[in-house]
């Protein structure tokens, strides 16, 4: 997902130079790691909620489904794009340590993307980045200066192609692995569909609660638009987290989301320690899906394909033509778990079917349609007149066996006092460009109350089901 500039542009090398990071590495120093490590993790915050329980949830329909655009097309433009809000890119946030002495700062924990990068100068720009309670000259900022082990990453070290995606960098000036090369690795500029960022990579040390990682390719952000904070990238490829830390597995327990503010944090857990190839206990697995290699979306190679091979609702099958389930050849269809989704997101060949199951089995409730419009999730039902909701069971069935019977509040949203809705969005577009890319997002308002687990070693996600997370 990342693009290099063309050249080096001139405003950089100024940077460069003010920075004073004197030093280029183009070696790859090699780590050994061999424990657990426990990151707190925490909702992000909205500074500033809107007022009303509606546009809060239609606020989410807006973000989710954003979300899903930049998932299933990753390299548009950010002009063309609909409106974002500042928690776009996920819900969960985590703290991460850079340099000597350390220097902390909140990252958004995103499984759909590769590059950590962090704002790194007193002169970041960051266009649109005003968001209601943010605070244009207070973002969180990495100091290389102020760090004694920052180098910048030199072109020939092979860690530049990680950045660019690519195993051939473009060092003119320099022979492959020379030792006293003196090109930087070219800058980066990785666009999140509503928005961008660009700089150029640094490595240091990863400060982890209880080991220090040398050599951590981290992007030093120069300038973004519509990403006022570093974000660290979970997915699947060499520059990510967790393929820098080498680790077997990543897990978390999503806390409940009530939609209120809250300090509570769970655990990240990053376990790079020996692996025996056990199960968690009660979790269950489904295999990682071999994820799409398709030329010009290279970005579906970061994201974690699952094999969903049905949903029932209310123990009756719904229908889903196959290739919306798996990916096909052309790197289109499937289904992902995203960490930076609130909503599942169903393209619209697998929501129908779904919608209509719901209607058809809910019985007793009258659907409001008022709400349905004002919030943009349906369908909605008005429930003033009960007690104890009931409404049809949702099961996710995945390869391997694994079956998650949702409990009712991880799809069904309280809309006001009166009414509920279910809690997946899709956009209405059919056609191709509406089937491009995954099908199904599995996000994170699914998972509350779940455990989850990344298991890269054995290439399974494992889920498991708690009465609570904390
Ligand atoms: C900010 O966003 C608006 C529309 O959302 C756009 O017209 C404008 O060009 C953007 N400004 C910058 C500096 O990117
Ligand atoms: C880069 O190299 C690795 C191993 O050397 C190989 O598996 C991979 O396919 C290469 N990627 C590209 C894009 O050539
Ligand atoms: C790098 O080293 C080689 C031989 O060791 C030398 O010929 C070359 O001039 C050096 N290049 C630079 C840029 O110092
Ligand atoms: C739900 O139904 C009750 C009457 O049974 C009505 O008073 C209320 O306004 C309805 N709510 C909505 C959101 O339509």
């Amino acid at each position: 997902m990342a693009f290099s500039f063309s050249s080096t542009s001139t405003s950089l090398l100024c940077f460069l130079f003010i920075l004073s990071v004197s030093s280029i590495t183009s070696s790859s120093p090699t780590t050994t790691t061999t424990t657990t490590s426990t990151i707190p993790l925490s909702h992000v915050h909205p500074h500033q909620s809107p007022p009303d329980p509606y546009s809060k949830l239609s606020h989410l329909v807006t973000q989710s489904i954003s979300r899903a655009h930049h998932l299933k097309h990753p390299q548009i433009a950010p002009s063309t794009t609909t409106p974002i809000s500042a928690h776009s890119y996920g819900a969960y946030s985590i703290p991460l340590s850079f340099g000597t002495p350390p220097q902390t700062l909140q990252f958004i924990m995103d499984t759909g993307s590769d590059v950590v990068w962090f704002p790194c100068t007193h002169r970041y720009q960051c266009n649109n980045c005003s968001f209601p309670g943010s605070d244009p000259s207070g973002f969180p900022l990495f100091i290389p200066k102020l760090s004694t082990s920052v180098k910048i990453l030199g072109c020939s070290n092979p860690k530049c192609g990680w950045i660019h995606n690519t195993n051939v960098t473009n060092c003119q000036d320099c022979k492959p692995n020379s030792k006293n090369c003196t090109q930087i690795c070219s800058p980066y500029l990785i666009f999140y569909g509503s928005g961008t960022t660009g700089g150029f990579a640094l490595v240091d040390t990863l400060d982890l609660p209880d080991k220090k990682v040398p050599g951590f390719v981290v992007g030093c952000s120069l300038f973004s638009s519509r990403q006022p904070a570093g974000i660290a990238g979970f997915g699947r490829s060499p520059a990510s987290l967790p393929s820098q830390l080498g680790l077997n597995k990543f897990s978390y327990c999503l806390l409940s989301r009530k939609f209120d503010d809250s300090t509570a944090t769970t655990g990240l857990i990053l376990d790079s320690g020996s692996d025996s190839g056990e199960k968690t206990a009660g979790v269950s697995y489904t295999p990682f899906v071999k994820n799409p290699i398709v030329a010009g979306k290279a970005a579906f190679s970061v994201y974690y394909y699952v094999g969903l091979r049905k949903i029932t609702i209310g123990g009756k099958k719904v229908k889903i033509p196959y290739e919306y389930l798996s990916p096909g050849l052309d790197g289109n269809g499937g289904t992902v778990v995203d960490s930076g989704s609130t909503f599942t997101y169903m393209s619209s060949k697998v929501f129908d079917p779904v919608l209509t199951q719901f209607v058809i089995q809910t019985k007793g409730y009258s659907r409001v349609l008022e709400i349905e419009s004002m919030i943009g999730l349906r369908p909605c039902f008005n429930v003033s007149d009960t007690q104890k909701v009931k409404l049809p069971e949702m099961m996710l069935h995945f390869k391997g066996g694994a079956e998650v019977a949702l409990p009712l509040e991880n799809y069904f949203v309280l809309a006001g006092d009166t009414a509920v809705c279910l809690a997946v969005v899709t956009d209405g577009v059919t056609g191709p460009a509406g089937e491009g890319g995954p099908a199904v997002i599995l996000g994170n308002f699914q998972m509350q109350n779940f455990y989850v687990e990344y298991d890269l070693k054995n290439e399974r996600f494992g889920l498991r089901q708690q009465d609570s997370c904390s």
